[in-house]
């Protein structure tokens, strides 16, 4: 039996996985600067939570989600998406209760989404998702995009687009939904069974459908800008006004309506412009959520966030031609040529280490050459020399492998000057 890898999902390798951690440091680092304070929730939550929260009506809660009866007979399902466990966390914890509000928090994971395979899209993939939860203001509106914006310039991308939309508030929404339906119904049989069903009880979906995004009734629907009231229009405008304050660039596209039940306002997506990026060019959603914690049986807090995948980030990276390829390197091989070299070669790795050097030595009882080569490959900066002469004057040799400078010394002067060299960078 030939055991693979679940179709869909992806091993992250030596070879990517320091990018990964580069990643997640940048997201800390930026998250840290905003104060967005980690959260960590369960993998699993009740089936209940996201047919509730992401809708019924949804292709994640209908086509998508890793469903399963737990041993004591209790539907659970792998998530889907991050905001609906979060905004559970919020209302289960009172976070509503805490002195500083809005509540920020930022969480990294695993999502799981049964989709059709294709570059981009994954079967499990890593989000790094913000929540702002407790107030309604437009600037954390603009600050959450703001966050998102940063990562991915610290991550060094530039071919970037902001699209962003208002979907207003429950009365608007409910005046496009009629406008929707008055449009639709006379030649609803001519759309998807999904559609068919859609149209009562949530038409805006309709929008949204893969199939039939190419029906002639579709680029004529009635647009959601047109039915925002007063209230909704304003608060949108404010946002924009928060963006342009702080020079943030974006598109104003009034089809975006995300595939998810619980937004409203604001609604935006960050796109990659690179010509090198595949069929999938949306590299992070997020939108407003009012009403959300209600709707889990909480008291009343609005909330917006975001989220990204770490997979579709370093694609768009490699897309940019801006792949990083600057791995950390070792600072310090140690090679020994005999067994009582060897011992002392042992015990200097760890003082290197101990040091603040990462330092590694030879476990094969390799001879000199092939020692050397591994050096090399792991691109040490220095290599530490202990043959039987060495050890008998209790010296070691230190090589520069840049500028392949050798100079005899103590171990302890040895160990300083690489620490040292590393400090000064
Ligand atoms: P979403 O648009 O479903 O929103 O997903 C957000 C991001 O997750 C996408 O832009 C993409 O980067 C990534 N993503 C989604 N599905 C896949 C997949 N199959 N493979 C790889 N990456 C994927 C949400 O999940 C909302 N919870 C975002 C949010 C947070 N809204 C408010 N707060």
């Amino acid at each position: 039996m030939n055991y693979k890898v679940p179709r869909g999902t992806q091993d992250i390798l030596p070879s990517e996985s320091w990018k990964w951690q580069r990643v997640e440091s940048i997201m800390r680092d930026v998250c840290q600067l905003y104060r967005y304070e980690e959260i960590r929730t369960p993998i699993f939550e009740q089936t209940e939570l996201f047919t509730r929260a992401v809708g019924d009506t949804t292709d994640i809660v209908q086509k998508e989600m890793y469903t399963f009866e737990d041993r004591g007979g209790r539907s659970m399902t792998l998530r889907p998406e991050g905001t609906a466990p979060v905004v559970r966390s919020f209302v289960e914890n009172k976070m509503h209760g805490y002195p500083d509000q809005p509540v920020k928090l930022f969480y990294e994971g695993p999502m799981f989404r049964y989709e059709r395979q294709q570059a981009g899209r994954y079967r499990q993939f890593v989000q790094f998702g913000v929540e702002a939860i407790g107030s309604a203001s437009p600037a954390i509106d603009a600050e959450v995009i703001a966050l998102a914006l940063d990562v991915y310039e610290r991550a060094g991308l530039e071919e970037l687009k902001l699209v962003i939309n208002s979907l207003g508030d429950t009365e608007s929404r409910t005046a496009h939904r009629e406008a929707l339906v008055a449009h639709f119904e006379p030649h609803i049989e001519e759309f998807c069974s999904d559609c068919q069903s859609r149209l009562a009880k949530n038409p805006l979906r309709i929008l949204d459908c893969k199939k039939d995004h190419e029906h002639p009734l579709m680029a004529s629907a009635p647009e959601l800008p047109d039915y925002l009231n007063e209230e909704s229009a304003a608060y949108f405008r404010e946002v924009l006004a928060h963006l342009d304050a702080v020079g943030i660039d974006y598109v104003v596209d009034p089809n975006l309506v995300r595939g998810l039940d619980y937004y409203n306002h604001t609604a935006f997506e960050i796109m990659s412009t690179s010509d090198g990026f595949g069929a999938i060019t949306t590299l992070c959603g997020g939108g407003r959520y009012n009403g959300l914690t209600e709707e889990i049986g909480g008291p009343p807090a609005p909330g917006i966030g975001f989220a990204m995948s770490i997979e579709r980030l370093l694609l768009a990276l490699e897309a940019e031609g801006k792949e990083w390829t600057d791995k950390p390197a070792l600072d310090a091989y140690v090679v020994t040529l005999g067994e009582e070299a060897e011992a002392k070669g042992f015990a200097l790795v760890q003082q290197l280490r101990r040091a603040g050097v990462t330092a590694d030595t030879d476990f094969l009882h390799r001879k000199m050459k092939g020692q050397m080569k591994s050096a090399d490959r792991k691109q040490a900066s220095y290599v530490i020399i202990i043959g039987e002469d060495e050890v008998a004057k209790g010296v070691v040799q230190l090589k520069n492998m840049e500028t392949g400078e050798q100079h005899e010394m103590t171990n302890d002067d040895a160990i300083a000057h690489i620490a040292q060299m590393k400090k000064e960078g």
